[in-house]
């Protein structure tokens, strides 16, 4: 009888909830429905309609009549407005003086960090943190959504393999399974799990799709890729994204197989729609639609316009093309009112999720700006990630961490006194002067006595006239901190470079200072790969700190002192020189594998195959020893999982966390495979002088791909997984797929 009421309770309980959530949704439906049939077409219009206000500009014009646009009910959403008093006055105009008092909704590029800036996406990855990335994205839509913000254009997740291109700091790097698994913690960073919540903003991922493969790493240059590669490499950390729940899409601004991603049917429709089922809204990027005239696959505006909407664009981002064109469409029969009303409706049940129908000015508390805007927890967290990001990348005779704080040291370098270098691209609301610089971190460490400064050059010039006074510095100590790399301008969008070498006469100083035979640490800030091969040489230490944010200048310190042992691993591959790219560790067998004993294999006359610091790679202060990893059964079945345990032991003199990678081979395909793809990662903590264990597991629809007839699934035969602490010093064990 008692599992019979239990049964029946859960029964109520499931069917309640159930029915809780239908009647929501009938209930929002009413209301749309209603609010739709009462608008015109010029509202319904305006839905679709996104302006940048003018406190700062992220594209080439700026639209100067956007308050009365509100005023006349022709805009749906505004971008680049901050503050909650800015945000109130807009919101007042268009729910007090339009016709319906249909809110705004209010984007920013928020995209790794607020006010409280975390290091950009690229350094974060390195963490390879998932709950600290995810927490990064919470304080984010915390201090966004506290000054009026409820949309985000941001996370971006395109895969990039090419250093040259800018925005590869704004992604999570070249691999689909992490740069899937950060979408995900990102978008739950930002969305929470409840959009009507004052604190939980809507996420948008971007730019949709394959942006990053812009050839030869040139900004908003064409992409021309194999269906296989789009959907094996670039697609997945979208899907992801969508199926975690994200409530937008931003179109790419680059052509993919000679259709930019704003036009183009089978991204938009095909693949985001019916496959993979997203309900949320498509943005375009900024002026994508006009554009599209450019790219010549439209011959004016009004047919870009039609070409937008019937492939799916909901929103268009101060383009104007939709404002202008679309009632005449309509009326030219090239659009439909149903396609407009759909617009409309997904646009509208997004501020109905949001909570802006019952309250409007939800985002606009003064209170909650003052109280939660750099708040404590979120300067610890942002330093926090700093120090997970970094990535030792050199540390001979363990000059790293500096431990004697008698020791002269001196500090060189363009970055070691910048503040607003650490922020980094798309910095958000981010306030220039707020860091601590590196060489202030380090004073405050070691005591201004045993500090001596010197510039020693520009990041990006040839004057010399510095030189003299860093190599003074330089032999007056005991050791030399170079802080050297690109400006925060050198990366992220319209910056690509055409070489990656450290800028100007950087390398050229680091030579001089080299020669004065002093132990030399070079801590590096930077938005994309390098090429260090003569600076791997020069120095003794190399940390790599990315632009590492707000805390980054701390951060760096008490990773120098060892106050804090850093664990970071790349994200994505540093080349030997810019020749070899593109390189990934992803990559082919080629029906002639490098032999260096053979004259006809796949290889240069002038540099290894092998990358300088390859994908997953990082060093700490202690060591770690991996077992060799254990299965417990050689053969894979349906409907079965191997259980794969490795032992680590930390054998140093510091405790530690380690980034244990798994990745896996597939022996014989219907078509090529890569030598090693990654399939888990797990980061653990390991006390010196202890052993932990590593458990993986592996179910045969881990192993699936996109077969020789574009199926999705598997194939039978040999597999060789891999385990190890960088995608190039591995172990391994070999296993069979059966049916
Ligand atoms: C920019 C960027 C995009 C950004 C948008 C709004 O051009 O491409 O990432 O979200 O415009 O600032």
């Amino acid at each position: 009888m008692k599992k019979n009421t239990g049964l029946i309770l859960l029964l109520v309980l499931v069917f309640s909830s159930c029915g809780k959530q239908e009647v929501a949704k009938n209930e929002k439906d009413h209301f749309i429905d209603s609010l739709l049939a009462e608008m015109t077409l010029d509202e319904k219009i305006g839905q679709t309609v996104l302006y940048t206000s003018d406190w700062t500009s992220t594209g080439p014009t700026i639209r100067d009549s956007y308050k009365e646009d509100i005023k006349a009910g022709k805009v749906g959403a505004v971008f680049n407005a901050i503050t909650t008093k800015y945000v109130r006055d807009l919101q007042h105009i268009a729910v007090e003086e339009t016709r319906l008092g249909i809110p705004l909704i209010f984007g920013f590029d928020v995209i790794h960090g607020h006010r409280t800036i975390f290091p950009v996406p690229l350094g974060e990855t390195a963490s390879w943190d998932l709950e600290a990335i995810e927490q990064g994205a919470r304080v984010a839509a915390i201090e966004a959504s506290a000054e009026g913000l409820n949309w985000t254009f941001a996370p971006m997740v395109d895969i990039a393999r090419d250093p040259r291109w800018g925005r590869i700091m704004e992604g999570a790097g070249e691999d689909p399974y992490l740069g899937s698994l950060v979408a995900r913690a990102r978008v739950r960073g930002f969305q929470g799990d409840d959009l009507s919540a004052p604190n939980t903003i809507l996420a948008c991922v971007k730019h949709y799709a394959a942006y990053g493969a812009a050839q030869a790493g040139r900004e908003y240059h064409s992409v021309d890729m194999s269906e296989r590669m789009l959907r094996s490499v670039y697609l997945p950390p979208y899907y992801a994204a969508v199926d975690e729940g994200v409530a937008t899409v931003m179109t790419s601004f680059n052509d993919l197989d000679g259709v930019p991603a704003t036009g183009n049917k089978f991204l938009l429709k095909k693949i985001l729609r019916d496959e993979w089922g997203f309900n949320g809204f498509v943005v375009t990027d900024y002026t994508s639609i006009n554009e599209m005239v450019n790219h010549g696959n439209v011959a004016d505006l009004k047919e870009a316009a039609s070409l937008a909407l019937n492939a799916g664009v909901d929103m268009d981002m101060q383009g104007a093309a939709f404002d202008d064109y679309l009632k005449v469409l309509l009326e030219d029969g090239k659009v439909t009112e149903e396609q407009i009303n759909l617009s409309a409706r997904r646009i509208l049940e997004m501020k109905y999720n949001l909570g802006l129908f019952d309250d409007p000015y939800l985002y606009c508390d003064e209170q909650r700006e003052k109280e939660l805007i750099y708040h404590p927890d979120h300067l610890k967290a942002a330093r926090d990630m700093a120090k997970k990001s970094m990535v030792l990348l050199k540390n001979d005779n363990q000059v790293l961490p500096l431990s004697n704080k008698s020791e002269k040291l001196a500090v060189i370098g363009p970055l070691a006194d910048s503040k607003k270098d650490l922020l980094g691209s798309w910095k958000g609301a981010g306030e220039d002067d707020r860091p601590v610089s590196i060489l202030e971190a380090i004073r405050k460490i070691a005591g201004n006595q045993n500090i001596i400064y010197a510039r020693g050059c520009d990041i990006n010039s040839t004057d010399r006239s510095d030189f003299g006074k860093a190599l003074y510095a330089a032999m007056v100590a005991d050791k030399v901190i170079m802080i050297m790399g690109e400006s925060s301008e050198m990366s992220g969008e319209a910056a690509s470079r055409s070489n990656i070498n450290l800028p100007g006469i950087q390398t050229e100083l680091i030579k001089r200072i080299s020669k004065t035979g002093k132990p030399l640490i070079i801590v590096l800030l930077n938005g994309r790969p390098l090429d260090l091969t003569e600076e791997s040489q020069l120095a003794d230490a190399i940390l790599e700190a990315w632009f590492p944010g707000t805390e980054g200048g701390p951060a760096v310190a008490e990773i120098l002192f060892g106050n804090s042992n850093p664990s970071g691993k790349l994200p994505v591959t540093f080349p030997r020189n810019l020749g070899q790219v593109p390189i990934y560790y992803s990559v082919k067998n080629t029906g002639r594998p490098m032999d260096p004993d053979q004259k006809y294999t796949s290889k240069y006359l002038d540099v290894p195959n092998t990358p300088l610091y390859p994908f997953g790679y990082g060093l700490s202060y202690t060591t770690f020893e991996y077992s060799e990893p254990q299965i417990n059964d050689t053969i894979l079945a349906p409907g079965s999982e191997l259980e794969i345990k490795v032992k680590i032991k930390n054998t140093g003199e510091y405790d530690g966390e380690e980034v244990v990678q798994l990745y896996v081979r597939d022996l014989v395909g219907s078509v090529t495979r890569p030598l090693k793809e990654l399939k888990g990662f797990s980061k653990i903590f390991i006390p010196k002088g202890e052993e932990r264990e590593v458990v993986f597991h592996l179910k045969p629809e881990d192993l699936a791909f996109y077969r020789k007839n574009m199926s999705w699934g598997t194939e039978l035969g040999e597999y060789i997984l891999f385990t190890g602490g960088s995608s190039a010093d591995t172990k391994e064990i070999s296993f069979r797929l059966v049916k």
